[in-house]
């Protein structure tokens, strides 16, 4: 039967409801076990609720250049907006918590590209399958009669998902950052850098502070209130531009590209591809980072995904908490 290109188009829109419909309703399932486990704060978005705007610049180098053909590397100023967040889904939460600190950036690209990217304070990511992602949350609801999580059903979850225990182990050991500005931010993900001539190198990156990493002292833990970190940020960069040395990680063939929560050996080597400037902080909540999603698949030429699920899912998780959050903002 001879089909006309409209009906060929219904007959593969129809086809493919059943596909989308599934990817959407997995990710509604994450933003309501978000909303579920932290709280629904109308106007706030579903993860990393707390945070702060502000801006900058970056400038990539030869390294970079030899490594991705993305205009990033140029090593013109690239204009950044940038937002830094405390993990969870609570815009109270302290800034104490022993939870990740994140760093989402916006790069402004010649001819109208972008690239977003949202990075996190540990090497690796709580889960391995994004199936893991409401489970996880499930798993750390509270018990009405403790208020403490079911230890039991946490137990359980572990047990079945040791990989999801990595990241809260890592963070139980490391210091609690005294400073947005003195952290390490590394992408947890891999991705694919595209060079001259289509060579592919798979890749993670991580912004290492210049000045070095600080973590607070126990007694600044006592002392300090829950709020400083956004504070101490404007202080820092009023003094001088924040910068961090944007390094990237080599993967080798046997390196896992597609499971987030298992860092490539210490050995791969880490070459420097740029430098980010954070020059100056948004003076009260607020901000051009309020109204972007950092969705990590807005890639540019010379940049491309790995085949990371995790990597994949977060676009359409990230639209609708961003979808909700901006019709609460609204109102
Ligand atoms: C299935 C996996 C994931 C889900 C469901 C998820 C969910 C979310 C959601 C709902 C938001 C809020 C988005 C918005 O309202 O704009 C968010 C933000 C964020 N996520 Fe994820 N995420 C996932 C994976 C990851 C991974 C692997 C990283 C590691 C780098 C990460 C780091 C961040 C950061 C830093 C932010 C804050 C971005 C900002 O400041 O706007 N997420 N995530």
């Amino acid at each position: 039967m001879k089909m006309f290109p409209a009906a060929m188009l219904a007959a593969l829109v129809v086809a493919l409801i059943p596909a989308a419909r599934a990817q959407t309703s997995a990710a509604e399932a994450q933003v309501n076990a978000l909303e579920k486990l932290f709280g629904k704060h109308e106007g706030f978005r579903r993860a990393q609720a707390k945070g702060l705007c502000a801006s900058g610049y970056f400038v990539g180098n030869t390294v970079g250049r030899a490594l991705s053909n993305a205009s990033v590397f140029s090593g013109d100023k690239i204009p950044v907006i940038a937002r830094f967040s405390v993990g969870g889904g609570n815009p109270k939460a302290s800034d104490k918590s022993k939870s990740v600190r994140g760093m989402a950036l916006q790069f402004t690209l010649p001819k109208g590209e972008q690239w977003l990217t949202a990075n996190i304070s540990a090497p690796m990511y709580f889960i391995s399958k994004p199936q893991q992602f409401a489970p996880f949350m499930a798993a750390r609801l509270p018990d009405p009669t403790t208020g403490k999580p079911d230890p039991v059903n946490l137990k359980l979850f572990s047990e079945l998902n040791p990989e999801t225990t990595l990241q809260g182990a890592y963070l139980a050991k490391a210091p609690v950052p005294a400073s947005y500005g003195a952290v390490n931010y590394w992408s947890a993900n891999a991705f694919e850098f595209i060079g001259a001539k289509g060579h592919s190198q798979f890749v993670r990156w991580q912004f290492v502070p210049q000045d070095g990493t600080l973590g607070l002292t126990d007694e600044q833990i006592k002392s300090l209130p829950n709020d400083f970190l956004a504070d101490e940020l404007r202080a820092r960069v009023a003094k001088a531009p924040v910068v961090f040395d944007y390094k990237v990680q080599l993967a080798e063939a046997s390196d896992v590209l597609t499971d987030p929560t298992q860092v490539w050996p210490d050995s791969r080597v880490v070459v420097p591809a740029g430098k980010l400037y954070i020059d100056k902080v948004e003076a009260a909540n607020g901000g051009a980072c309020d109204k972007i999603t950092f969705n990590p698949l807005v890639l540019p030429k010379g940049i491309k995904p790995s085949a990371d699920p995790v990597l994949l899912a977060r676009a359409a998780a990230y639209g609708i908490s961003l979808g909700r959050r901006l019709s609460e903002a609204a109102k």
